[in-house]
């Protein structure tokens, strides 16, 4: 079966309780739930990765390149501060799209560079949940529609 990875980085396996007020009380646990439905329905099988480590983030990338036709990841607090993983998104070609729960334009300074952003195919922030599932119907149709040669 055709692979998506998602990828959560930092602090994201604690949603639900992680301050509720800015990032919702569904946990990843449900998040992935609903993903998986959304990727099954369309022939696609997904693997789930969350660390807390950027090196763990990049290795996982590295190893699964192959398996997979594209990426769907919150980079989360890497998205501002990690060249490395942009530069590991960029070498493995896979197409990738960033997700994020908030708006981080409309948030402190500091969150409102991606560094990832530039090397992703679409990014969409700050409607919660719903960010990640539209980021998983974009890419779906992105693979789809690369795979159709006319
Ligand atoms: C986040 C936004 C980041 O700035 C923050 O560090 C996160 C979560 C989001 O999904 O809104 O951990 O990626």
């Amino acid at each position: 079966m055709k692979k998506i990875l998602v990828v959560h980085g930092p602090n994201l396996n604690l949603l639900g309780e992680r301050e509720p007020h800015i990032y919702g009380h569904t946990t990843l646990g449900e998040i992935n739930d609903i993903l998986e439905d959304l990727a099954e329905e369309s022939g696609f099988s997904v693997e789930f990765y969350q660390s807390n480590h950027e090196g763990r983030i990049i290795d996982f990338l590295h190893e699964k390149r192959k398996e997979a036709l594209g990426i769907l990841i919150n980079p989360a607090a890497y998205a501002h501060t990690s060249v490395a993983l942009r530069d590991a998104i960029a070498s493995i070609e896979l197409p990738t799209i960033e997700v994020h729960l908030t708006d981080i334009h409309k948030r402190e300074d500091f969150r409102r560079v991606s560094i990832t952003k530039g090397v992703c195919v679409a990014q969409f922030i700050g409607e919660g949940v719903e960010s990640y599932k539209k980021g998983m119907q974009a890419l779906i149709k992105f693979i789809q529609e690369k795979e159709i040669k006319p």
